[in-house]
């Protein structure tokens, strides 16, 4: 076992690691800019570290959290990425209500022994401005559901996320379930260009109540809050529900239960193949099945979703 192994699982265990022997030796870095970041990366890779990637764009919580420890138990080092991509936002004040909170962001990667976390302005990931020039085609993937809703959405995701894979350069990266359809996207990112990145899906991460969690809730008003609980509720209960109903049954449950709830309005709710992201019309049309729904609560728009088969 390597010196940089041994540190690794030392790393983390932290109560073990907050031993003083060790305090001394834990730093995390924080990288502003494409060079600082590449060189970091370098010297890891050039000590034959594995590189677990997180991508995010901050206003961390436990979900985020979750997926770092993921990493952290999977590879050498972990680098997670703190960057606002103006380019996935199709709606200008969703990018100007975002929350950002950077100071709290870099504290709690630092509680979890975070190896090095990548911080670079728009001009650093934009340099030549932002004029999106690359286009990928994720066919039928981006045309329903987010893609339908969120018009350049998902290009502006995959636009990101090469530009961060070609600076971190990981073996693994790592997103949550919750945002079921970016993993499609990005899994067929990897695969058309035939990027050597495994893609490690992760569970959704729910508070206690059970809403999924997510950078926006911090925006809900105590109200909203309230009501913002029945989006998984009503997931829950047409999980129960589905074996007994037929799809469109099931689609009318969820989509009537949640417009009686008052602040909320759903925007779609389907249930499709969990591979193409296509509408099913029967249980026995595909192996997987999931439900995926979006609803505005107020100003602030929540997704969620919900394994059927
Ligand atoms: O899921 C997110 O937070 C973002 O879409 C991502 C993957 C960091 C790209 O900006």
């Amino acid at each position: 076992m390597s010196i940089s192994t041994v540190i690794n699982c030392l790393k983390q265990n932290k109560d073990y690691f907050c031993h003083p022997i060790f305090t001394s030796y834990y730093k995390m870095i924080v990288c502003k800019t494409r060079l600082e970041i590449e060189s970091e990366v370098n010297r890891c890779r050039a000590l034959n570290q594995t590189v677990g990637f997180v991508p995010t764009m901050g206003a961390l919580h436990e979900g985020h959290i979750s997926l770092v420890e993921k990493s952290k138990t999977e590879c050498d080092i972990t680098v997670v990425s703190i960057f606002v991509n103006p380019i996935q936002f199709n709606n200008p004040n969703d990018l100007t209500s975002y929350p950002r909170t950077l100071e709290n962001d870099l504290k709690l990667l630092e509680d979890v022994l975070t190896d090095i976390v990548f911080v670079p302005d728009v001009n650093e990931m934009y340099p030549e401005g932002i004029v999106v020039k690359e286009h990928y085609d994720f066919g039928l993937l981006e045309s329903v559901m987010e893609g339908e809703h969120r018009p350049g959405h998902f290009n502006g995701v995959a636009v990101v996320v090469k530009r961060l894979f070609d600076l971190v350069n990981p073996n693994k990266a790592f997103f949550g379930l919750k945002d079921f359809q970016q993993l499609a996207v990005i899994s067929s990112l990897v695969k058309q260009l035939n990027l050597p990145i495994e893609i490690v899906p992760c569970d959704i991460v729910r508070e206690e109540d059970g809403l999924a969690m997510s950078s926006r809730n911090v925006r809900l008003t105590s109200e909203q809050r309230i009501s913002a609980v029945e989006i998984s509720q009503t997931l829950f209960k047409a999980q129960v529900l589905a074996k007994a109903y037929s799809i469109e049954e099931l689609k009318s449950f969820v989509i009537e239960k949640i417009n009686t709830v008052p602040l909320l309005q759903i925007e779609y709710f389907d249930i499709v193949d969990s591979i193409n992201l296509q509408s099913v019309s029967s249980w026995d049309e595909s192996k997987e099945i999931i439900g995926c729904i979006a609803v505005n609560v107020g100003e602030v728009r929540l997704i969620d979703n919900i394994l059927f088969l």
